[in-house]
């Protein structure tokens, strides 16, 4: 007989808050979010230091190992830049065939998904929603809610991150408040 094992990584079912020796953690603030929402004259006017989102990750593996999965949990604050919500920076995977799952915990929010062709498309983010992000699929999460959104990711530990190619070109279509709720908004 062996005996039994404690696994390294534990995840809170009703918060996403995942905890383990090999887990790290990453901030974003408004200063680190130059450029990202439309209205940067309002994103100037909120203190730099005012959090965004929260991301940790475990990634078992080294990155590149062929066939590995990362794990992850985002939480993005309530709030706006102007009409526009609270939003993660977004990407593409580098590897643009590598696809990802999203699972909502807690409170309420949109999946923007942009294919290569610029087409956009928003899945309403609730707790138990479960997204699936095909490859070749930009995406970003926005907090439309007055709590906290958090949501659980696993995907290709290969899958790299290209910011680049939405730093250059955004998205096609903001997710906004238009007369009190979330509206896509095509950009222009
Ligand atoms: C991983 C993934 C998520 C995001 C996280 C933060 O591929 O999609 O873990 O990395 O939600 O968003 P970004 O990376 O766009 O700042
Ligand atoms: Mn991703």
């Amino acid at each position: 007989m062996t005996s039994m094992i404690e696994p390294s990584v534990a995840v809170r079912l009703d918060t996403a808050e995942l905890r383990g020796e090999c887990v790290s953690t990453s901030q974003r603030a408004i200063a680190d979010l130059a450029g990202i929402f439309r209205d940067e004259a309002a994103r100037g006017a909120l203190p730099g230091e005012t959090p965004v989102y929260r991301v940790q990750v475990w990634a078992p593996t080294p990155e590149n190992t062929p066939g590995g999965l990362a794990w992850g949990s985002t939480f993005i604050q309530p709030g706006k830049v102007g009409d526009e919500y609270f939003m993660t920076r977004g990407h593409f995977h580098a590897r643009r065939d590598r696809a990802e799952f999203y699972v909502t915990v807690q409170g309420e929010g949109g999946l923007i998904l942009m294919d290569e062709q610029r087409k956009v498309r928003c899945e309403w983010m609730r707790p138990g929603s479960v997204h699936y992000i095909p490859g070749h699929t930009a995406h970003r999460a926005a907090n439309t809610g007055s709590s906290v959104l958090a949501f659980l990711a696993a995907w290709n530990i290969d899958a790299g991150h290209d910011y680049e190619t939405i730093a250059r070109h955004g998205f096609a279509a903001r997710l906004r408040e238009v007369a009190g709720a979330p509206a896509l908004i095509c950009e222009p």
